[in-house]
């Protein structure tokens, strides 16, 4: 899919530039973790946002669903998405949602756009990007949210995410777990 930037670097750019959103390859899962680290550095409160592993982002890239922004050969942006199904890693399972159900969630991951193209609504973009790419039985996406992060927030509820509750999660990282049906 084909986005075109009206920002970089919070500057207005004229005329947009065009960024392509599309599935990873897990060749570029070190791409896409060298800019979570880069990000989450960056970050004032890196609280907000638990990294992954190299490992775990490659796992994610080959058998889930990982869309990246990219100018040209720069990764600028990424969304993970994961299909858990059965496994208690859904946030299915945080949300009363019988088991039999779970496999027709999925769990909006995570996502981070670099500062250079912030402001082009990118994070909302990818999800867009995502969505025809889903396995056909998935009917409902699940994502937690810190309450800290009103950027993230704000895209969330944009999106049509409903916040369902505010728990622990992640080993005592406070969030607010989030529901949208397709
Ligand atoms: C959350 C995130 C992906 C949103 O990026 P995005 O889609 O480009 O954000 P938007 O286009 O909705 O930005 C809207 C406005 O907020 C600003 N903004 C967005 N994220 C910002 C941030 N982290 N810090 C400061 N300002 C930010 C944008 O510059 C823009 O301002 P403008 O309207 O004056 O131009 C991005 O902030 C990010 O990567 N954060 C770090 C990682 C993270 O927290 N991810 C979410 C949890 S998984």
């Amino acid at each position: 899919m084909e986005v075109f930037l009206h920002k970089i670097c919070g500057q207005p750019v004229q005329p947009p530039v065009s960024m392509q959103l599309r599935r990873c390859t897990p060749e570029q899962a070190p791409a896409v973790y060298a800019l979570q680290n880069e990000v989450r550095a960056a970050m004032p409160d890196p609280e907000q946002f638990v990294p992954d592993t190299l490992e775990n982002i490659t796992a994610y890239v080959r058998n889930d669903l990982c869309i990246g922004a990219w100018q040209g050969s720069r990764l600028g942006g990424y969304l993970i998405v994961r299909f858990c199904g059965r496994s208690a890693h859904n946030y299915a399972a945080f949300m009363d949602v019988p088991r039999t159900e779970w496999e027709h969630w999925a769990n909006a991951d995570s996502a981070i756009v670099h500062a250079d193209f912030r402001g082009n609504g990118l994070q909302r973009l990818m999800l867009e990007a995502a969505l025809p790419l889903f396995p056909k039985k998935i009917t409902h996406i699940g994502a937690t949210v810190s309450p800290q992060n009103q950027y993230s927030l704000h895209n969330a509820l944009a999106s049509g995410f409903a916040i369902i509750s505010r728990r622990e999660m992640y080993g005592g990282h406070d969030r607010y777990l989030l529901a949208k049906e397709l």
